[in-house]
């Protein structure tokens, strides 16, 4: 019901803007090949007029009429309701709120140079860090949000649905998707809003035909390791459901716990928990352990095997073979983790990693994922950790691959 009424406000925007700008002279034309079309993203939709784009937001149900700074219906038009808001673009300068909020996405735009203000530093893209030391950057206060009206726009990541949302705010939820690649092809609805289809479309490509390589290659393999990708809080272990996750192990050529017993949440204080995990285990090859910790520098194997609780370790394969892996590698000194932003825009460096994790070679450093069992530590991020101009785009990083 709910669903329909959406539709039809949404037909209905659209025909009214293609009212409005027939009959309207103006000097810009979106060229052919300045469009993004979506190949892998379910959450959003992107239309286009003359002078004029409508992106959809379905998560949240927003939708943005963004209109060519240089067409005459710009300085005209203004809408600001729960549903639609208006901007014009390209965006000429933004701010964002930036708890796990995947900056990567901007870097690999190179939208730098009209990022004007963040709420924190607690980031863990070293080149923001050193854009705020710069002086680049504004340090906003969260709390005093009518700050935030200052700039054309202001980026969220999280789904808030409030009517007292502003007029300038726009929702960006990438990590709403269920699968990498839809968690990637975000970048094209940033870059609807930054006149930068081109290269969202380019970078887009090139990540996904270097994460479809990946796949194929790991795809070669013929014994498929179990893997449990598993989180302990309070005192109680459970396999993750998180859908990206599952489909991450499967493009690495993995196999995941069977869903059958993927429900539970096994209490480590009761024995027929404790027994059944137990047995569970005896049957994997690969754990992932996802457990949250406000000390991940402290986080070791022996706290691993403290919380897992199993006296008698004889059947662990994964224990003898070292295969237990974390992925918090790269977080920022004050514990941001890179994994909530670098690796939700290239999901090709995660799946790289994962099949060496799987398949190890020896021959491979991963970027996200790091050995508990062999004593690697996190590696921190700060400023000094950005190699190139600041202001500049950054590169997909792509994994040789054929
Ligand atoms: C439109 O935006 C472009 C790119 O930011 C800028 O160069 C141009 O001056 C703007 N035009 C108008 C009419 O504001
Ligand atoms: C942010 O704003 C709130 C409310 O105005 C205030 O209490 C707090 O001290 C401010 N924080 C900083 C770091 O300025
Ligand atoms: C941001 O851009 C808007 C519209 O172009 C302009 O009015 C405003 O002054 C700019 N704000 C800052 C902080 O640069
Ligand atoms: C189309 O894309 C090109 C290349 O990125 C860019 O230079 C141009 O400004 C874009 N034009 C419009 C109308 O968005
Ligand atoms: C596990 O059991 C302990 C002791 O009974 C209890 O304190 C804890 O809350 C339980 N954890 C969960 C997630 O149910
Ligand atoms: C693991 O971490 C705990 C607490 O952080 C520490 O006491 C212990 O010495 C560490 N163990 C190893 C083997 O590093
Ligand atoms: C490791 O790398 C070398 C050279 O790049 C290659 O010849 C070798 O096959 C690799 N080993 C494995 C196990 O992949
Ligand atoms: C960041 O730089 C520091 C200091 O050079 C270095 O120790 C650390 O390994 C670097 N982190 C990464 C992820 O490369």
């Amino acid at each position: 019901m709910m669903l329909r009424h959406m539709e039809v406000l949404w037909s209905a925007l659209v025909s009214l803007l293609l009212l409005v700008s027939e009959g309207m002279v103006s000097g810009v034309s979106v060229k052919v090949g300045n469009m993004s079309k979506l190949e892998d993203a379910t959450y959003f939709h992107i239309y286009y007029g003359n002078t004029f784009k409508v992106i959809k937001n379905d998560l949240d149900g927003k939708s943005y009429l963004l209109i060519q700074n240089n067409s005459k219906m710009a300085p005209k038009t203004k809408y600001c309701t729960p549903r639609i808001k208006s901007f014009v673009i390209p965006v000429s300068n933004f701010s964002m709120d930036v708890s796990y909020f995947p900056v990567s996405f901007f870097e690999l735009l190179g939208l730098m140079p009209t990022m004007k203000g963040i709420t924190s530093e607690n980031v863990a893209s070293p080149c923001l860090r050193k854009l705020y030391n710069e002086g680049e950057l504004q340090m906003l206060n969260s709390s005093e949000p009518q700050i935030f009206s200052q700039y054309a726009a202001h980026f969220i990541s999280y789904n808030d649905d409030r009517e007292t949302q502003s007029c300038n705010y726009i929702t960006f939820l990438p990590m709403e998707e269920q699968a990498p690649l839809q968690r990637a092809e975000w970048i094209k609805y940033l870059g609807v809003f930054a006149n930068m289809e081109v290269r969202a479309n380019e970078i887009f490509d090139a990540v996904k035909r270097n994460y479809r390589c990946l796949v194929n290659s790991a795809a070669n393999k013929d014994l498929k390791p179990v893997v449990a990708w598993m989180e302990f809080n309070d005192g109680a272990w459970s396999f993750t459901e998180e859908v990206y996750k599952l489909k991450y192990i499967e493009d690495a050529g993995g196999e995941n716990l069977d869903g059958s017993i993927n429900q539970i949440t096994y209490n480590i204080s009761s024995i027929e928990d404790l027994e059944q995990l137990h047995a569970i285990l005896c049957t994997v090859d690969v754990v992932i352990d996802g457990t949250i910790t406000p000390e991940p520098f402290g986080y070791n194997a022996s706290l691993f095997l403290q919380n897992l609780n199993i006296e008698d370790k004889s059947c662990l394969g994964f224990l003898p073979s070292q295969s237990v892996w974390r992925h918090d590698k790269r977080l920022s000194v004050d514990l941001a983790l890179d994994w909530f932003d670098g690796a939700v825009s290239q999901p090709q460096l995660v799946l790289a990693d994962l099949i060496e994790v799987l398949f190890p070679s020896g021959n491979y450093t991963t970027t996200y994922f790091r050995n508990l069992l062999k004593d690697e530590p996190p590696i921190s991020l700060g400023p000094e950790n950005c190699t190139r101009d600041t202001l500049t785009a950054m590169e997909p990083t792509i994994i040789t691959c054929v």
